[in-house]
């Protein structure tokens, strides 16, 4: 299942170390290549010998013990087809999400542009401490998340290592299912931001993160991605930061050509000011001011005429497909099925914006995907990778 296959696993110094053995020879029995390395930590729960029998290669530890002429930490990383560190520690994934490069491990995750697995493992309070909560949603990579249960520590609660079976079927996973593979993909995402004067803007609550997991999820889908956003992100594909309706417009008319597939993610603002001021605005003795708001062009719509222009029905299945988002915070599907006419999308996503569990600034979402035809399909509250994973399942079958 997995010859030709060179898998890099990281093990960091938690008891669930002892575990890993097993994961080696479920990869090894999968005729994968098994690179194994150790923080030094996690050598007091397992042996070098044992990982070296198992994995029938080297165990790395020391990251200037040069073999050849690349650093250590580069040949493994250039090696590797996916690297998956388990367990992973709540300091080892701190330091990841930090860009810290203290030890092997950690420099080869910093130098590491393939997919990475990262399954945790730690006491119930280090999982659910804020500090390393943020840390860990700092990265991109496939999180298994721990287990309830009884903990080594004597605990009860959430960090127990998940299962190695999850691990392998998700190695196998990335490593084989590659759907999108060949397609160009182009997300945006973010709300755009109008400038009033130097200092004043309107803009949205959108936190970007929906159109961030459609990307990040497309790129692991073997997608070549670009995604257009009005946030900081930084990411190993094609990332275009823009500010305005307008800029958004332009980036997004110069993929159009190329791409397979456009997402419409963004909260794109509807009304911009008319006259963006030059200076900033004084404040004047009257206790009311008024702005004048022009309407922006709507992307989505004339991204849709654009196709329906360029390409005939007979051409229409090398045109890109385009899907929009709509956010109501009412009559949902009712309103939906109205916008999907209006636009002339092939999909769009319905979300309820009035929920605090889900859509905006959640991590989590539940939407409605909607067809030209009126076929719908919802999908259940997930957290927002796996809610873009079911989405590009529903769009590519
Ligand atoms: N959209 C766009 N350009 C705009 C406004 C919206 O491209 N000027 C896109 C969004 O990116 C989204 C879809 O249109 O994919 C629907 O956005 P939404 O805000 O739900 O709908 P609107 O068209 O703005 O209509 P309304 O605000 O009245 O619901």
């Amino acid at each position: 299942m997995l010859s030709g296959k060179t898998i890099l696993v990281g093990i960091t110094g938690g008891i669930a170390a002892y575990k890993i053995c097993e994961l080696i020879r479920m990869y090894k029995r999968a005729n994968a290549n098994v690179l194994v390395v150790c923080t030094p930590n996690a050598l007091n729960f397992v042996t070098k010998l044992t990982l070296q029998n198992l994995s029938q290669n080297e165990v790395a530890v020391e990251e200037f013990d040069v073999k050849d002429f690349k650093p250590e930490h580069i040949s493994y990383a250039d090696r590797a087809d996916i690297m998956v560190i388990a367990p992973a520690t709540a300091n080892t994934i701190s330091k990841i999400a930090r860009g810290i490069c203290d030890n092997l491990l950690t420099s080869i995750a910093c130098a590491f542009t393939k997919p990475v697995i990262i399954a945790p493992a730690m006491n119930c309070n280090m999982w659910e401490n804020p500090i390393f909560q943020e840390n860990l949603h700092k990265l991109h990579y496939e999180i298994l998340e721990p287990e309830s249960g009884y903990l080594a520590c004597g605990y009860e609660g959430k960090g127990r290592l998940c299962s190695l079976e999850k691990i392998f079927d998700k190695t196998v996973e990335i490593l084989t299912y590659k759907p999108l593979n060949g397609k160009k993909i182009v997300v945006t995402s973010g709300g755009t931001v109008e400038d009033i004067d130097p200092v004043r803007y309107i803009s949205n609550y959108s936190s970007g993160k929906m159109g961030l997991a459609l990307a990040d999820t497309a790129k692991n889908l073997g997608a070549e991605v670009t995604l257009i956003t009005t946030k900081d992100v930084s990411r190993r594909y094609n990332v275009i930061k823009v500010k305005s309706a307008l800029d958004m417009k332009s980036a997004v008319e110069k993929e159009f050509e190329n791409s397979d597939c456009i997402i419409m993610a963004a909260a794109v603002a509807d009304y911009r000011v008319k006259e963006i001021s030059p200076q900033k605005m004084k404040k004047t003795s009257d206790d009311e001011i008024t702005l004048t708001l022009v309407k922006n062009p709507d992307i989505l719509k004339n991204l849709c005429d654009k196709k329906k222009n360029a390409f005939p029905p007979d051409l229409l299945s090398s045109a890109p497909l385009i899907i929009g988002f709509c956010a109501e915070s009412e009559n949902l599907i009712e309103n939906a099925k109205e916008k999907i006419k209006k636009k002339g999308c092939d999909f769009l996503i319905a979300n309820d914006i009035s929920r605090k569990d889900i859509g905006f600034s959640s991590d989590y979402n539940e939407v409605t995907v909607l067809d030209k035809d009126g076929n719908m399909k919802k999908l259940e509250r997930a957290d927002k990778m796996t809610i873009a994973k079911q989405i590009f399942k529903v769009i590519y079958g």
